[in-house]
């Protein structure tokens, strides 16, 4: 039997690609057969976060959306990472075979401090917290966008370090990543890869006034509309294939590559792009609605799931503690 985990930061509301890269494939994950572990990251996030208070609000935020979104509490496990103490343990285990290089190596590290963040020692540590995380749960497979594919090998050598030294004790992971190669990896407003951390994102349940002020921000150029384009070089059009059918989005590809009479302005893909937004997202919105209203279902639904996963981390975190020699 297969077993799926993934995890997602509780460091602001989730945009397209959270959506994309990870929330819908965990959904639709969870209807396959085998066990689902989906989790939110709150101790990764205070890697990161300004204070607990704000990641508190950003954990029920995200339950709220997986639950809106249809994920199945029958199927998965849907619970917070800090219900779960034997993580850090394991975590900690790890830590004792992993060099700094493997962690000096890490591309997301990287670039938050090229980004100016002033590093702790969890954000460094981040990786081993990551790779407990997935190990704990003897996990096959992992879901993510392209951005955590690093983060997955990097759980696949410390499983190795931890398994050559005491013996086979920890499952090597695969990271999974969705199908369509737009989906692993969407751009935001400016055309950068869309995280809430460059404040370029598209909140996924915004409608309205508010939804049609944040699409107007999509970058475009002055080129005009009659102007023969590269579909490829038209940011909107990446935005509108995430939503429309291959047929549709074909259609406009190809009157921009056209161009003349026909062919459509930024001005129109934009209200395309409201218009499929507000369709895609209305009957999870409305499910949101209905959460918000009922924080106990939530809270009962993250307890059970804590309850789940905690069973089988103790296992897990019981074996490695016996191979290393502690018991
Ligand atoms: P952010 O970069 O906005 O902080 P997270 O690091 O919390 O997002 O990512 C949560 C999940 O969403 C991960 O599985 C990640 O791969 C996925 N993800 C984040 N941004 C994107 C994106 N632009 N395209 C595709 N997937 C993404
Ligand atoms: N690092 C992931 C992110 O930023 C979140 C995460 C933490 C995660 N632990 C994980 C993802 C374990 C998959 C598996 O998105």
């Amino acid at each position: 039997m297969t077993t799926f985990l993934s995890g997602i930061q509780p460091s602001g509301r989730p945009h397209l690609g959270n959506y994309f890269g990870a929330l819908r494939q965990h959904v639709a994950a969870a209807r396959e057969p085998g066990e689902h572990f989906y989790f939110i990251a709150d101790y990764h996030a205070l890697t990161t976060a300004p204070d607990a208070a704000s990641v508190r609000e950003s954990v029920r935020d995200i339950a709220v959306s997986y639950l809106a979104l249809g994920l199945d509490t029958t199927r998965a496990s849907l619970f917070r990472q800090s219900d779960v103490p034997e993580v850090t343990e394991i975590a900690w285990l790890l830590a004792c075979v992993t060099g700094m290089g493997l962690l000096e190596r890490a591309h997301s590290y990287k670039d938050k401090v090229a980004h100016g963040i002033k590093p702790s020692v969890g954000l460094f540590t981040y990786p081993i917290l990551m790779a407990a995380d997935i190990l704990a749960y003897d996990t096959d497979a992992v879901p993510v966008g392209r951005d955590q594919v690093q983060h997955v090998e990097m759980a696949q050598d410390m499983a190795g370090y931890f398994n050559g030294k005491f013996g086979e004790v920890f499952r090597r992971p695969e990271a999974r990543l969705p199908e369509s190669e737009r989906f692993q990896k969407v751009p935001g407003i400016d055309g950068q890869k869309m995280s809430k951390s460059y404040g370029n994102g598209v909140w996924i349940f915004e409608s309205g006034k508010a939804l049609a002020k944040v699409v107007a921000r999509i970058a475009t150029d002055s080129r005009a509309p009659e102007e023969p384009k590269d579909p490829d070089g038209v940011l909107l059009l990446d935005f509108l294939a995430l939503f429309l059918e291959p047929t549709e989005i074909e259609d406009w590809r190809a009157r921009v590559h056209v161009g003349g009479a026909g062919a459509p302005g930024y001005g129109h893909m934009k209200q395309r792009l409201v218009a499929a937004m507000e369709e895609h997202f209305a009957p999870a919105r409305a499910r949101r609605e209905a959460l918000l209203a009922n924080p106990a279902e939530v809270d009962r639904e993250l307890a059970a799931g804590a309850a789940r996963a905690r069973a089988r981390a103790a296992e897990v975190a019981e074996r490695a503690r016996r191979a290393a020699g502690l018991r």
